[in-house]
């Protein structure tokens, strides 16, 4: 398999053309059958994948850990914490050194204001494709997979309704970049996106501009509402999963006055009757169960979670045997 998009990063799906993202899924479909085949997947024989993180992480790391393993290479992981970045070292240098070693560089940095400028200036100085893992504003990897795992249930998504919708969590402020990088993903497939979240839990403007833009251009529709009612009635798939405040109220508390007041912004059995009687329920987990979702809901018949994170692996497989390749 030819790295196709050899030395391209991979930072949002917002720079990847809709027939890039095609070919990611293709390869990803691939992943997935030669996987369950037992088949040879070694493409990137003898090749390095740097793995940063400033956050915790199960699917992501063990992804891109076990994928590159499955593609013939190795994956560094590397707590930034034991990194001279913790002692300032700039994102040039690191990426710099890092570029010399091997042959790409992954990095999970959701710091509000600072991982997608931390990502944006690996990128300018690597010689390497730069993956995101998960920023203050996108999660392309996750994006990826929920693309996948919806066009395996709905192989047409056209004017598909599917819901984004904020749930109540406590667990951590989460950052907005998983509900930002579906709303701008979604209508560019042409489905029909309903952005819900009570007041105070906004995304930027410029995102919401954006996904308007798309679901112009490729004949779906995007709209805000803040009822969550109004979200679920009729929905082919919801996405409840609690952001943090980020956009209105910078502060790192994740538990305040605001939160507290939208108690009931839960997934529950009575919410998903309002939705089509075949809705899919997703979540890019981990999820705060009994908060954002009840158990019977998150383990009940309409759940694809566990298919979405299965599908992490191999669209994080697809992403690197299509970006890295020789120096
Ligand atoms: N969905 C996701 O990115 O999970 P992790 O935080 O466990 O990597």
């Amino acid at each position: 398999m030819k790295p196709e998009f050899k030395g391209k990063h991979f930072i949002t799906l917002d720079d990847w053309k809709k027939n890039e993202i095609e070919r990611l899924l293709e390869v990803s479909k691939i992943m997935k059958q030669k996987f369950h085949n037992n088949e040879d997947t070694t493409f990137l024989k003898n090749k390095s994948a740097f793995l940063m993180f400033f956050e915790q992480s199960t699917r992501t790391r063990n992804s891109m850990e076990a994928g590159i393993a499955q593609l013939g290479g190795h994956g560094n992981y590397l707590d930034t914490s034991g990194m001279q970045i913790s002692h300032g070292e700039s994102a040039k240098d690191t990426a710099i050194i890092l570029s010399s070693y091997g042959h790409g560089i992954a990095c999970r940095n959701c710091f509000w204001k600072i991982g997608n400028k931390f990502l944006r200036e690996m990128a300018e100085h690597s010689t390497v494709p730069v993956m995101n893992l998960q920023c203050d504003l996108y999660h392309p990897m996750q994006g990826l997979a929920d693309l996948m795992t919806i066009q395996e249930v709905y192989p047409k998504t056209q004017n598909l309704k599917v819901s984004v919708i904020w749930a109540y969590a406590t667990t951590h402020k989460k950052p907005i970049s998983v509900p930002l990088t579906q709303i701008l993903l979604f209508p560019r497939f042409g489905m029909d996106v309903t952005l819900a979240y009570p007041e105070g839990y906004d995304l930027p403007e410029w995102a919401i501009v954006k996904a308007k833009k798309y679901a112009k251009e490729n004949n779906g529709t995007f709209t805000i509402t803040h009822n969550i009612e109004e979200a679920f009635k009729d929905a082919d798939v919801v996405i409840p999963k609690n952001w943090g405040s980020w956009v209105n109220n910078q502060s790192d508390a994740v538990v305040d006055e605001l939160l507290e007041s939208y108690k009931s912004w839960k997934c529950t059995e009575e919410m998903m009757a309002l939705a089509n009687k075949n809705v899919k329920y997703m979540h890019a987990l981990p999820a705060d169960r009994g908060n954002e979702v009840v158990d019977s809901v998150i383990d009940g018949d309409h759940s694809i979670v566990y298919q979405e994170a299965e599908n992490r692996l191999h669209t994080a497989k697809a992403v690197m045997a299509m970006t890295m390749g020789d120096k």
